[in-house]
């Protein structure tokens, strides 16, 4: 199977076929995620709560994110791989971004790095893009802003906020981005930005109108994530129960004995045996 390229996702939204992410964040999450036939893996900074054990993504290193990166890498060796930029690995000049880009690139084996923000670090992406790094937007609920936002709240309700993320698109998409993530925001508003850009948007709580949707591994499948029951969140296993309830039945085996069995140990000729204790 032949990975996607950047060229075939803006084919997929003239075809009207929807893209399909899913974070990953390590090898055995990558495969799996690759044996599914996911579109694009997002190796996403939410590795800082889901992962990590992070209250946010804030916390999360450009170091963290190339080691994570390395391991999906190495576990989906034909699936697009996007990579976060974390928070203040970008923004603080465009030759910072490039180098910490190209890091996730060159150590990491992403295909290409996703930053939140839009017309205010529309100068960055395109100088990502000019210098061959792929580059996925993300507008609407930023989590790196959290802070500044004053939580986890849906954006674009008022009028002004909506305009400003349309604008934001647009500069994303002048800039060069050949997708953007939509997080929380009216499902009006994401079907509206969608139909006015010619890249695909990607939704996470935007609803139905988005080309393209992503969710987190940890969400999706209740592993031990204390996310899954946002709205915006479908799950498909119960996975936290499943390892819980094993993990359970190891101990209770242990404690009485009934693991190891004879068939779990290396037994010893009976010729030796007898040589070494008579
Ligand atoms: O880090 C992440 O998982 C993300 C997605 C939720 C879009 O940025
Ligand atoms: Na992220």
């Amino acid at each position: 199977k032949q990975a996607l390229t950047i060229t075939k996702l803006k084919k997929m939204k003239q075809n009207g076929e929807p893209i399909s992410m899913l974070t990953a964040y390590d090898y055995p999450s990558a495969k799996l995620a690759e044996e599914a036939e996911i579109d694009i893996i997002l190796v996403g900074d939410s590795l800082g709560n889901v992962v990590l054990g992070y209250d946010t993504t804030i916390p999360v290193t450009l170091d963290d994110m190339v080691y994570h990166t390395r391991s999906v890498a190495r576990g989906a060796r034909s699936t697009f791989i996007v990579a976060d930029l974390p928070f203040m690995t970008y923004r603080l000049g465009k030759e910072t971004t490039l180098r910490n880009a190209g890091r996730l690139l060159q150590e990491g084996y992403a295909h290409a790095v996703k930053l939140e923000g839009g017309a205010d670090i529309a100068d960055e992406v395109s100088a990502l893009v000019r210098a061959g790094i792929p580059v996925m937007g993300h507008i609407g609920l930023t989590p790196q802003s959290v802070h500044q936002l004053g939580g986890y709240k849906v954006q674009g309700k008022l009028e002004k906020e909506a305009q400003q993320l349309i604008d934001d698109a647009k500069a994303l998409e002048a800039a060069g981005a050949f997708a953007i993530v939509l997080e929380l925001v009216t499902e009006p508003l994401a079907e509206a930005i969608s139909s006015a850009l010619s890249i695909p948007t990607i939704g996470i709580g935007a609803g139905r109108g988005c080309d393209g949707q992503v969710l987190v591994y940890h969400d999706i499948l209740q592993y031990a994530s204390p996310y899954y029951e946002k709205r915006f969140v479908k799950t498909y296993a119960d996975l936290g129960t499943t390892i819980r309830d094993a993990i359970g039945a190891y101990v209770s085996d242990v404690k009485t004995r009934a693991f190891p069995s004879q068939a779990h140990a290396f037994p010893m000729e009976q010729e030796v045996l007898r040589k070494l204790y008579g």
